[in-house]
């Protein structure tokens, strides 16, 4: 089994609060770009704990003792960004967006996926979302453009995310490799999460612009589409690290993040808030 050295893990408390002072539209001044933002934030409390489940089902399982600590780790990072993305969620409601609806609606797909498909199947999903996960954390930290135009108590929030993303991006596709370790479950787990994934952000994208009355700006739409899919667009820049994941001898440090990390981490004196470590 291919197995590369991870970063270390490590676990931190953080405590978030979103007062008046953050602008309704908190990413770049655009209706566009924060209601991405919110569309994705509304996933992740729900979302996350997903991913927690998926990866604890196999806990007792695993034989490596590094991997056995870094997924006690793992939950935590994780269990953590849920608490913290509800405080956002919160916020974003406060100004009238309907993140609640869009939270129900993923709790009830997923509510539908652990009765209906195999832990195998959970956890390959995961190991697909945690790719995304891990591909546009390190976009965000090596994009200027993405996170100086961002209101700074959001892209505290953001860029603390983002680096402990890229620190266990690595921890539920061992478990999968360890566990379960077959390939097309892992690749045909990709094709229909990113199906999925972007029609579910598309469609909240465009509900919560609804609601917003947004919705019939074409000026908004096109330079919004502009920054996400255009020539140098955040996501479409994704697309060959996104197509990486297809390989046979794939692991998600393929992309050695290490000194990125480092460099964030001491930018946001991440580890004054350090609870445990898994190294
Ligand atoms: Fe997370
Ligand atoms: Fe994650």
């Amino acid at each position: 089994m291919k197995k590369r050295q991870n970063s270390s893990i490590t676990v931190r408390r953080m405590d978030f609060s979103f007062d008046a002072k953050v602008p309704r539209y908190w990413a770049d001044n655009s209706p566009f770009l924060t209601h991405t933002m919110n569309a994705l934030s509304a996933t992740f409390p729900v979302g996350e704990r997903f991913f927690v489940d998926s990866v604890r089902h196999y806990r007792d399982r695993i034989t490596n003792p590094q991997l056995k600590q870094e997924v006690s780790a793992f939950i935590g990072q994780e269990a953590m960004h849920a608490k913290e993305h509800e405080s956002y969620n919160d916020y974003a409601a406060a100004h009238g967006f309907d993140m609640r609806g869009i939270e129900a609606e993923i709790a009830d797909r997923i509510a539908f996926m652990k009765q209906n498909l195999s832990p195998e199947r959970q956890l390959a999903i995961t190991c697909a979302l945690e790719h995304f996960t891990a591909i546009m954390a390190e976009s965000m930290l090596t994009t200027p453009d993405m996170y100086e135009n961002l209101h700074p108590s959001m892209a505290k929030l953001w860029l603390w995310h983002a680096v402990e993303e890229n620190e266990h991006k690595g921890v539920a596709f061992d478990v999968y490799q360890e566990q379960v370790g077959d390939y097309w479950i892992r690749v045909r787990a990709m094709a229909l999460t990113t199906l999925l994934f972007t029609f579910n952000q598309a469609r909240f994208q465009t509900r919560l612009m609804y609601e917003d009355g947004q919705l019939f700006k074409p000026a908004a739409w096109l330079k919004g589409a502009n920054r996400l899919w255009g020539r140098q667009g955040w996501f479409r820049k994704l697309i060959p690290a996104y197509l990486e994941y297809y390989k046979r001898d794939f692991h998600p440090w393929d992309s050695d993040t290490r000194a990125l990390l480092d460099k964030w981490k001491a930018e946001l004196q991440l580890d004054d808030n350090a609870v445990k470590k898994a190294a």
